[in-house]
């Protein structure tokens, strides 16, 4: 008889298919330094918004880099819905729009991730009409979507909210003015998204100057768009040319960097990134020289070695500061360095909620509104804990790591979302990690 470890009989599972009667978990063994090197992947958040966006073509689009993640197979499944021809292999999507015969995809396809109300600007400029349901808010968050209704209705559009259900339609479509109360990441690319098809001069003022919204506005451009200004606060377009299809290589994910640049520094490791974009991960990488760790970039490589940190002070901002996305792991880290550091979350109301499942490992951290006095231990412990959201995922995989024993880690539903692969990817640079079934009711 097998000594009991307190852990649940391992079923090896097929990813992300629970056996019936049990739920899938990552199992983590803490205390291994992360050494080696790792390749990111394409970007998730550049992907929601391009792969409905190649819609808006009068030919078929090939998106290259495209991440092998749960939202973009979703998003698959949406467009086919609506009739076009996709395929996906291997990181490279062919979508061709041309079939496109409907305006009004389900509530069972669009409640599964917010990004699909992309859909609407895109079903506008084809159809000249778009009734798409709309996610409400979600565990960081009320996430509205005024500021999206703003900007359409500033370029002609007419919007109503039915029953949850965003019923858009072609009114005089006209490129004008629009400004954004906040530079909504969302907002930015709704707005260019109905620009483009919006005859006559569009400015967007007060943009969102994301990495990803820059990536939409290229990808836009390869397409034949007039789009200028792009990563600044003011981004000019001359909406109403003929929109023809495209082959487009995404930008690399800029939180996936950041998550294993973190986990490279929280584990003390020495690790090598491979394929990012060093300057989309300046505000990070110079908390994390402040925090004492060594951090070299060179053309699209970034070489982190951890060491003993240092406490710091993080406020999330819109970019280029601190991104809101890598305050959660950034937080389980801060948990296990002496001393104490502040944490101050600036763009969701509520994104602390997976510091109940690190107090539960035994970090010592206080929430007031919004934000977190996190006073560094000298350990946490391995615990079954669950991940509320995808972010909340990435901090728990830190924790995990970082901590004395055996994490096991549910809602890996959240973590698919957005990581490709991400136990294989940590696995390959020593991390004691897999995915594992338990059944049903095990309270281990
Ligand atoms: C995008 O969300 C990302 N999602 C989020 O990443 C990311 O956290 C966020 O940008 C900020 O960088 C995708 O790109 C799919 P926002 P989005 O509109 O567009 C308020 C992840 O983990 N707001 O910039 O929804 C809103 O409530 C996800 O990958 C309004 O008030 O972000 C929030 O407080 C999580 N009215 C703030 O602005 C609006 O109409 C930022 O929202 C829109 C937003």
């Amino acid at each position: 008889m097998r000594a009991h470890t307190g852990l649940a009989p391992v079923i090896k599972p097929r990813r992300g298919r629970p056996l019936t009667g049990s739920v899938e978990r990552l199992r983590i063994h803490g205390g291994f330094r992360l050494t080696g090197e790792v390749s990111v992947s394409g970007g998730k958040n550049a992907a929601l918004a391009i792969i409905p966006a190649a819609l808006l073509a009068d030919s078929p689009c090939t998106i290259e880099n495209l991440p092998d993640i749960d939202d973009v197979h979703i998003l698959m499944e949406m467009l086919t819905w609506l009739g076009a021809d996709a395929v996906f292999e291997d990181g490279v999507m062919t979508i061709d729009p041309r079939p496109v015969n409907r305006f009004d995809p389900p509530y069972s396809l669009t409640s599964r991730m917010r990004a699909s109300y992309y859909l609407v600007p895109v079903l506008l400029g084809r159809f000249g009409r778009a009734n798409v349901p709309y996610p409400g808010g979600c565990d960081i968050g009320s996430r509205p979507i005024d500021l999206t209704i703003k900007a359409l209705r500033a370029l002609g559009a007419e919007l109503d909210n039915q029953h949850g259900t965003l019923i858009a339609s072609a009114g005089q479509m006209r490129g004008s003015e629009v400004f954004l109360d906040f530079p909504s990441v969302g907002a930015t690319i709704n707005a260019m998204l109905t620009a483009v098809n919006a005859p006559g001069a569009t400015t967007i003022i007060n943009a969102a100057k994301e990495p990803h919204v820059v990536d939409v506005a290229n990808f836009l451009g390869s397409m034949g768009a007039y789009i200028k200004g792009a990563g600044t606060n003011v981004i000019r377009i001359r909406g109403g040319r003929p929109l023809s299809g495209s082959t487009y290589t995404i930008i690399p994910d800029q939180i996936e960097t950041g998550t294993l640049m973190i986990a490279a520094a929280a584990t003390g490791g020495d690790v090598t990134i491979r394929g990012a974009i060093p300057t989309h991960m300046e505000s990070l990488s110079v908390k994390l020289l402040e925090m004492g760790v060594e951090v070299r970039d060179m053309d699209d490589v970034i070489q982190i070695r951890g060491g003993p940190l240092r406490p710091v002070n993080i406020k999330t901002q819109v970019y280029p500061g601190f991104p809101t996305d890598l305050q959660q792991p950034t937080t389980a880290m801060l948990s296990l360095v002496r001393g104490t550091s502040v944490v101050t979350e600036t763009i969701f109301e509520s994104r602390y909620r997976y510091i109940e499942e690190l107090q539960r490992m035994g970090a010592n951290i206080r929430v007031m509104d919004r934000t977190a006095m996190v006073e560094g231990v000298t350990r946490l412990t391995g615990a079954p804990v669950m991940a509320s959201d995808l972010r909340a995922g990435a901090a728990l995989i830190i924790a995990g790591l970082i901590a004395e024993g055996t994490t096991e880690i549910q809602g890996t539903q959240y973590i698919d979302r957005g990581y490709e692969h991400i136990e294989v990817k940590l696995r390959g640079l020593g991390a004691r990690m897999e995915r594992v079934n338990v059944p049903l009711g095990y309270n281990g």
